[in-house]
């Protein structure tokens, strides 16, 4: 059965903050974080705000545009690196705060490739119509894992939620649209590259980002490339069929490679990086709703997702909008 895209919302602190803002509390510039990455502000979370809230609000806005309430949905996976607690699960806390008393619930870890991956899981686990209208959400809280004193994490990071309602359809209803395929992988050899310094079972603390940012641009702009061509190969399409590119949104130089591979000009890469940094899982779906509501991509569109982050993960996803 297609799993299609019903739906799609996001949440943003709106505590905006600046490079110039940073620039008074470590020794950066605006030049020097625009230069490198493409990035101009972040939102930080305001008091009382947590990854769990703002994916509330991103799911309630999705679920809107879907047209949908929670009483439809029987599924929640959200992405995320930064949750409320160790657990309960995030998807828990935003079952319970939408009045959901049924369904399945649950997180996933994969860092920046949590979008995907939890939409990869969430269609392998509805195209067989086990489960028809799902939540799928990516949240992220980074501004409490930043540490000032490593200037280099310090300026890539921003919080933010974004959401998709996804829902098995019947080929007729479907008319086109749906998942076409999804690509994740992964190679743990490469932990030490990119992690958080805490843990339940290591030191008991939430730990700080750790990155060697060069190892992380080289692995992730050679990754996203092999992934470009894998994809185009194994569905049998060109990149003539794709109409937007949407990626993580960590780096534009990342970006611009991308796009440069998929032959894609820049007006068809949707870019969000200069105004929400990295927002780790929640950066796709924030990115997708910003496009849809503004009205660039409209159903019937072929998107091609994609992502790198920490283990190292790396996904993608085509899908007919
Ligand atoms: N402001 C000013 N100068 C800085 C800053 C800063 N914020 N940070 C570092 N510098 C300095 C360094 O100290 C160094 O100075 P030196 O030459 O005097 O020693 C110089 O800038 C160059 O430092 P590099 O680390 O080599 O800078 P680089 O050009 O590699 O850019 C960056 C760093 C932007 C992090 C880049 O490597 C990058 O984008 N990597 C990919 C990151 C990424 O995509 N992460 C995504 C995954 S995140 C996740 O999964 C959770």
């Amino acid at each position: 059965m297609p799993v299609v895209i019903t739906g799609t919302g996001s949440a943003l602190p709106s505590n905006i903050v600046t490079n110039d803002d940073l620039a008074t509390i470590v020794d950066t510039s605006d030049e020097w974080i625009q230069s490198r990455t493409g990035i101009k502000q972040r939102h930080f979370k305001s008091e009382g705000q947590t990854t769990s809230t703002l994916a509330t609000e991103a799911a309630e806005n999705a679920m809107k545009s879907a047209g949908v309430t929670a009483a439809d949905i029987d599924l929640i996976i959200v992405g995320t690196a930064t949750p409320d607690l160790t657990f309960p699960s995030v998807a828990t806390m935003v079952q319970a705060n939408l009045g959901m008393e049924k369904g399945a619930a649950f997180d996933i870890a994969a860092a920046c490739s949590g979008f995907i991956y939890a939409l990869s899981v969430a269609e392998s686990m509805m195209s067989s119509g086990k489960f028809k209208r799902a939540l799928i959400i990516g949240s992220e809280t980074f501004s409490d894992m930043i540490d000032k004193d490593d200037r280099t994490t310090y300026v890539l990071f921003g919080d933010g939620a974004g959401a998709v309602v996804v829902e098995n359809m019947t080929d007729e209803e479907a008319n086109g649209s749906g998942v076409i395929g999804t690509e994740i992988y992964s190679d743990g050899r490469y932990k030490n590259d990119l992690y958080a310094s805490g843990g339940v079972s290591f030191n008991k603390t939430t730990g700080n980002i750790v990155m060697n940012g060069r190892e992380v641009f080289k692995h992730a702009t050679r990754a996203m490339s092999g992934l470009v061509t894998d994809t185009l190969e194994k569905y049998n399409i060109t990149k003539e069929d794709i109409d937007w590119l949407v990626p993580h949104q960590a780096n534009k130089r990342i970006i611009d490679a991308t796009a440069k591979h998929l032959g894609l000009s820049s007006d068809k890469v949707v870019l969000t990086v200069s105004e929400h940094a990295n927002t780790s899982a929640a950066s796709i779906p924030l990115a997708l709703d910003v496009a849809v509501k503004d009205g660039r991509i409209q159903k019937g569109d072929t998107i091609f997702f994609e992502a790198f982050g920490a283990g190292f993960t790396w996904a993608s996803a085509l899908v007919k909008f």
